[in-house]
């Protein structure tokens, strides 16, 4: 594989900083599943609190998050309502069906939000026939459709539905910081309509592992069921929650940097050759672009681009590429990005027109 030099692949590729390296070694450690782990508890009451929740559970992934809650709140052959992008549906191997044994009811969002309206068209009553929906789930921001955020009033509408329809509610917050730094809306405001939410710490935040759900405190004492069931439950995992209070005390207002680099990127590589790529629609921290004018593939448009300028993207669809810049990636690697790919777009058309 070619060496990479500048990793835009996704937030998910940052490395610990050194000081966060160092804040880890320093941590107090117990048994966490005891609950006598010093850090790991400092962490779900910081995320409780930030959250406006009773309580909050420390897990090692958000597939994790997502899954305990959908066990915790559905009964087997329950609806799930959610967007056709959204994560549980494309990239957790199918554990809806598995662990809650309830289906995914996915609906057609406008940049992965749906509204009241279509939610009401679907959520009939139970029959006879028809399962029950259980639950609506809302993905802040949107990741497929790239980093786009759910408006408040939207959230609130959506919620309202779906308690009108007898459905609990549950936010898939893997990316709500970025949202809240963007917005100035604060992240327990947009807590506040949802039954369950959880934040990623190994995204944005650039910690290594880990995400906290946060609820009822009866929820959590149920979700702490599920991780003791599915071996979530750790020891002195303090060690890593440390680089997550880390994360949450200096990395939360320093997301404003990554979506200027977005939107720098973005500016950067429009009106290229064969790029197709609307500005407006970078919120946060994702930049995505069409190169179908190109007459090459996002796959072979993302190979060349490694092999001859060490820029790692994500090829998201046939034609889609993404990028996504977060702590590790300067200004300076953000402008050499662009040209990079501005000089590829350019030596692709050269290589069409002969
Ligand atoms: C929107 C969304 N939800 C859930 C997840 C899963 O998070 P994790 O990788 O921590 O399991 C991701 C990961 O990319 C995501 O983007």
């Amino acid at each position: 594989m070619a060496d990479i030099k500048i990793d835009l692949y996704s937030d998910t590729a940052t490395q610990p900083t050194q000081a966060m390296r160092a804040f880890m070694c320093r941590a107090e450690v117990g048994d966490e599943q005891k609950g006598e782990d010093p850090s790991v508890n400092a962490l779900q009451a910081m995320v409780a609190d930030m959250l406006g929740k009773e309580a909050a559970l420390f897990l090692p992934s958000g597939t994790m998050c997502n899954q305990i809650s959908y066990a915790v709140h559905c009964r087997a052959g329950n609806l799930i309502l959610l967007d056709r992008t959204a994560h549980p549906l494309i990239s957790e191997a199918g554990g809806a069906a598995v662990l809650a044994r309830a289906t995914l009811y996915p609906i057609d969002g406008a940049n992965g939000m749906f509204t009241p309206e279509q939610m009401a068209e679907v959520m009939l009553p139970a029959t006879r026939y028809r399962p029950p929906f259980r639950l609506v789930c809302v993905e802040q921001t949107t990741n497929m459709p790239g980093g786009r955020i759910w408006p408040i009033e939207q959230i609130r509408a959506v919620c309202d539905t779906a308690r009108e329809n007898g459905a609990l509610t549950h936010m898939d917050g893997a990316r709500l910081l970025n949202a809240s730094v963007a917005t100035g809306i604060a992240p327990k405001v947009y807590a506040d309509s949802f039954d369950t939410l959880w934040i990623d710490l190994s995204k944005g935040l650039g910690a290594p592992v880990g995400a906290v759900l946060a609820g009822s405190s009866d929820f959590i004492l149920k979700a702490w069921q599920w991780k003791q069931r599915i071996g979530g439950a750790m020891r002195q995992a303090g060690i890593i929650a440390a680089a997550g209070i880390y994360a949450l005390n200096h990395h939360v207002e320093r997301m404003a940097e990554d979506h200027a680099h977005a939107k720098r990127l973005a500016e950067g590589i429009a009106g290229a050759p064969g790029i197709g790529i609307d500005v407006e629609s970078v919120e946060t921290n994702m930049v995505r672009f069409d190169v179908s004018e190109s007459g090459i593939s996002a796959q072979a448009f993302g190979d060349q681009l490694l092999a001859e300028s060490g820029v790692r993207v994500s090829v998201i669809g046939p034609s889609l590429i993404r990028l996504i810049p977060h702590i590790g990636i300067s200004t300076a690697d953000v402008d050499e990005a662009a040209q990079a790919i501005c000089r590829l777009a350019e030596k692709v058309r050269r290589e069409m027109e002969v």
